[in-house]
Parts: C-alpha cells; sequence; structure tokens
C-alpha cells in the first residue's frame, strides 16, 4: 500500500513538473516572437517585398478597371450594411465613363497623395507604413508600376514633391518630424530605387495639415491645425513660424510662383503672406501681402493655379469663389471676385478644393463625391458615392486633363472632360480676340485637337 501511495506521489510530482515546463516553454516563445518582432525581423504588418525595392507590372498591383472596381473601395460602400464576411463576398462595382484608372495598394487608411510638378508620378502615404510612387504613364496605359518606399516603425500623414521632381518630403506621424526621401533614375531614365536621405532636426510636434515646397527651392512650409505656419529652409533649420490669428486652420498652401504662403481657417479670409528673401538667397522675413475676403463664414479650402494668378475658394457660407489674383499687392491692388457659384444643397460637413494648373476648372469634393467645374459653366459633372467617408484629398494633374480622387482606400483617376470643355470655350473666346490671323490657325487647330479628343471622351 505505502509503495503505490509513493508512486502516485511520484507521478504527481512527476505531471506538476512537466506541466509547470510546458508553461514556461510557451512563456518563453511568446516573449522571443515580441524581441523579434520589435526587432524587425519578423514583419508583422507584412510588406510582401524587401524594402524600397521596384516592383514591375503585376497583375495585383494595379488591377485593370474591371477588377479595381470589385473589391475595397466598393466594399467599403458596403461596410455599413454588410458584415466583414460578407464585403469579401459582395462584389458590386464602382463604375464612372469618365474613370481612367483605379490605383490601390495600400492595405491601411491613405492619409495624402500628390502630383509630381512634372506629371510624371503620383505619390501616396498610409497608416500602414508604406509610400506609394506611381507612373503616370504606365497607368494611362493599364499597366502597373508603382515604387514602394516601407517607412520603417513609422508611417507618414503628409507629403509633397520637390520642385524638381527628385525627391519628396514626408511628415511622420511618431518620429514628428520631416523626412526627405530621394528618388534615384536608372541609366533608361526611369525611376529607380527611392530612398531616404535625411529628417529635419528639430521636430515639428503639432498635427500637421499640409506641407508645400517652394518652387524656388528656398523653403519648406508645414501648416498646423493650431494657427501656425512654420517656414524651413530645405536642410530642416527653422525660419520662421507665422501665428495667422485664424483659431484653427482648415487649409494652407504654398502658391505656386513660391513668393506666398496662403492659410484658411476659422475666420473668413484667405491670408496670405509673402515670403521674402534677399538677393543671395538669405531668408528675410514674411509679410502679410493681401486676402481673400467676402465669404460670409469658415473657408474650408482653396487653392491656386500654376502661376498664382488666379484662385479659387470654399466656404461654409455655401458659396465657392474664382479670384484674379494677378495684382499688384504692394501697390495696394486687391484680388478681384471673378465669379460666385453656389454648392449643391446635398453638402454636409467640410469640402475641399483643387483649381487646375491653366486655372480653368475646379473639384469640389464633399463626404464621398466629387464636383467638377469649368469656370465658364454654372452646371457640373458628379461622380458621386465614391466611398463611405470623407474624400482625403483630391488633384487635377499638371497637364490638365486628369483628376485624381484618393478615399481612405485607393485613388481613383478620371479623365478631366469638364475641364476640356472649359479649355474649347476658352480657345473659342481667345480666337476672337486674337490679334493675326497666323496666331489664329493655330488656335484653330488646337480648338480641333481639343475637339476630337472630347469626341473620344464623351460619348
Ligand atoms: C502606352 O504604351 C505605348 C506602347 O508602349 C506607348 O507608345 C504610348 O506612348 C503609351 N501611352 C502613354 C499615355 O504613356
Ligand atoms: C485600358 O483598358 C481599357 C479597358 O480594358 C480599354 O478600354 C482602354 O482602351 C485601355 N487603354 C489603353 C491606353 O490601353
Ligand atoms: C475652430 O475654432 C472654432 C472657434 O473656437 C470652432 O468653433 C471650430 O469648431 C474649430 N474648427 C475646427 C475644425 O477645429
Ligand atoms: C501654366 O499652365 C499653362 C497651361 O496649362 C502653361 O501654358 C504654362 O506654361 C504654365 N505656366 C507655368 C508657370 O507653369
Amino acid at each position: 500500500m505505502e509503495s503505490t501511495s509513493s508512486n502516485n506521489n511520484v507521478s504527481q510530482a512527476l505531471v506538476i513538473i512537466i506541466l509547470s515546463m510546458t508553461v514556461v516553454l510557451i512563456l518563453l516563445v511568446s516573449y522571443a516572437k515580441n524581441i523579434l518582432l520589435f526587432l524587425g525581423i519578423i514583419k508583422q504588418h507584412g510588406p510582401q517585398d524587401d524594402d524600397k525595392t521596384e516592383k514591375d507590372s503585376s497583375k495585383s498591383e494595379i488591377p485593370d478597371n474591371k477588377e479595381a472596381t470589385k473589391s475595397k473601395d466598393t466594399n467599403q460602400l458596403n461596410k455599413m450594411a454588410t458584415s466583414k464576411k460578407d464585403r469579401t463576398v459582395s462584389k458590386s462595382k464602382f463604375t464612372h465613363e469618365h474613370l481612367v484608372a483605379t490605383l490601390k495598394s495600400h492595405t491601411g487608411i491613405i492619409s495624402d497623395m500628390h502630383f509630381s510638378p512634372n506629371g510624371k508620378y503620383l505619390a501616396s502615404c498610409a497608416d500602414d507604413r508604406s509610400i506609394y510612387v506611381w507612373i503616370i504613364k504606365d497607368f494611362l496605359n493599364n499597366s502597373s508600376k508603382s515604387i514602394r518606399v516601407n517607412v520603417d516603425y513609422d508611417h507618414a500623414t503628409k507629403l509633397c514633391f520637390s520642385p524638381d521632381n527628385k525627391a519628396f518630403l514626408v511628415t511622420l506621424f511618431s518620429e514628428e518630424t520631416i523626412r526627405v526621401y530621394k528618388m534615384a533614375k536608372k541609366e533608361d531614365g526611369t525611376l529607380g530605387k527611392i530612398q531616404s536621405a535625411f529628417d529635419f532636426p528639430e521636430k515639428c510636434p503639432h498635427e500637421v495639415l499640409t506641407i508645400g515646397i517652394a518652387s524656388t527651392g528656398l523653403y519648406v512650409m508645414t501648416c498646423y491645425k493650431n494657427p501656425i505656419i512654420k517656414i524651413w529652409d530645405i536642410k530642416g533649420t527653422l525660419l520662421t513660424s507665422i501665428d495667422t490669428l485664424q483659431m484653427n486652420h482648415t487649409h494652407g498652401r504654398v502658391s505656386p510662383c513660391g513668393r506666398f504662403v496662403a492659410c484658411s481657417g476659422f475666420t473668413s479670409e484667405v491670408k496670405v503672406w509673402e515670403v521674402t528673401f534677399s538677393k543671395t538667397n538669405e531668408f528675410k522675413e514674411t509679410t502679410k501681402a493681401f486676402q481673400l475676403g467676402s465669404h460670409t463664414s469658415t473657408i474650408y479650402s482653396f487653392d491656386f493655379n500654376n502661376d498664382s494668378t488666379r484662385m479659387a475658394t470654399i466656404s461654409k457660407d455655401g458659396t465657392w469663389k474664382l479670384w484674379d489674383t494677378n495684382i499688384d499687392y504692394k501697390r495696394r491692388q486687391d484680388p478681384k471676385l471673378l465669379r460666385t457659384w453656389n454648392c449643391q444643397s446635398s453638402f454636409v460637413g467640410s469640402s475641399l478644393l483643387c483649381l487646375s494648373a491653366n486655372g480653368l476648372s475646379v473639384a469640389i469634393a464633399n463626404h464621398g463625391s466629387v464636383y467638377i467645374y469649368n469656370v465658364y459653366d454654372e452646371d457640373c459633372d458628379r461622380i458621386e458615392d465614391l466611398c463611405i467617408g470623407d474624400i482625403v484629398a483630391v488633384e487635377f494633374s499638371p497637364s490638365n486633363a486628369h483628376l485624381a480622387v484618393c478615399t481612405e482606400k485607393s485613388i481613383f483617376v478620371f479623365h478631366n472632360v469638364k475641364g476640356l470643355k472649359g479649355f474649347i470655350k476658352d480657345l473659342k473666346l481667345k480666337i476672337q480676340s486674337a490679334s493675326t490671323t497666323s496666331m489664329k490657325e493655330r488656335i484653330k487647330e488646337q480648338i480641333n485637337t481639343a475637339m476630337t479628343q472630347l469626341a473620344s471622351l464623351d460619348k
């Protein structure tokens, strides 16, 4: 009897030892996994490829229109109504007669998108730690080239291209600073590796609304939600801070001529400052230049055309306006209001606005829809219910031919048909005032080309 009880004791002890060893082992394994994760050896948010490698045309990169419309963004439409399981099954499509391409690759929420000044690239960043640079020529051709950049242990929130198209700047979420990425070219002139070059030494700790670089290459601007604009030199030294007295900001930009920075906010004006430099390019000062002020409520957004001679504004007062800013503000000339349009009555909350390079088209994004105008017509083209949430960004391509609309999940590129119609009207007005017959002939040719283009798009 005694021996069996001691045998029992021994086997009980053995069981306890084995159990506790198993527990220790499990703890060790999970601990080790965390360490590896921390060291980045295992990539949890698994970028499929090595850092900064170029991806060649793989179907999965940019699906063609058919495929693209199947999945995420239209899923977004169904998000509210359906469960996660249903979403992968439901394949309702977003289609539009003017849709050119749907760019999707980000797995996280996209926070910003911009064209490069030369119109060759489109870049976007998301909270999945990725930045994508798309090659416009390729996606217009149904091909699918983009370059992925991984932002390690962080993600980019806002971005802008340098004026020479050889670099871009991003604001980093965790580091709270600005990082410069250089875009190398291959021997055949195509885009090569994209690598981080350096971080700005100073932090920019408040929430950045927009970042921009002057076309002169002399300064970088960051505009924050709280009413401050900071001006940096391109190495990241803070030159000055402007307290804009706007209560809070809704938008900020550098003018394409590089002379001005502007912001809108709680007040009903867009305020514009000139950033001045000495002849030897030493920063001097910022001075109040002019303001756009005939709205009666908060301005949500504004934009310049490519030579800063036109601006457009959109306000909570239910209107949007076109301005002539080809003025000599030093002689106390004020911007001239050219025309006011009423916004759609269906608008809710704030809106985004962009003006095309030639100053002839305006796109307004409100909630999940976009409205495209030209400056000669009262009415607009509509792209409705693109997404459930708010549209993140809208921008015309520098060639005026396309409009990119960025939702949280993907980027849609459309033909700017409304803008082409405006361009034709503009040419027809120009032909009337053309002084020589050769000039008239040239404009006539342009009109014919544009009409042919329009006929092929506007079926
Ligand atoms: C599309 O590809 C063809 C053939 O490679 C090329 O000739 C054409 O210029 C491309 N079009 C655009 C818009 O890039
Ligand atoms: C791209 O694909 C669409 C649909 O498949 C087609 O209609 C269009 O002509 C193609 N565009 C080019 C430039 O190949
Ligand atoms: C800006 O400030 C005003 C006044 O304090 C406030 O009513 C408004 O909601 C603020 N807007 C944003 C976008 O924070
Ligand atoms: C602005 O755009 C127009 C038309 O698209 C173009 O002719 C002109 O050269 C551009 N100007 C600048 C400064 O980029």
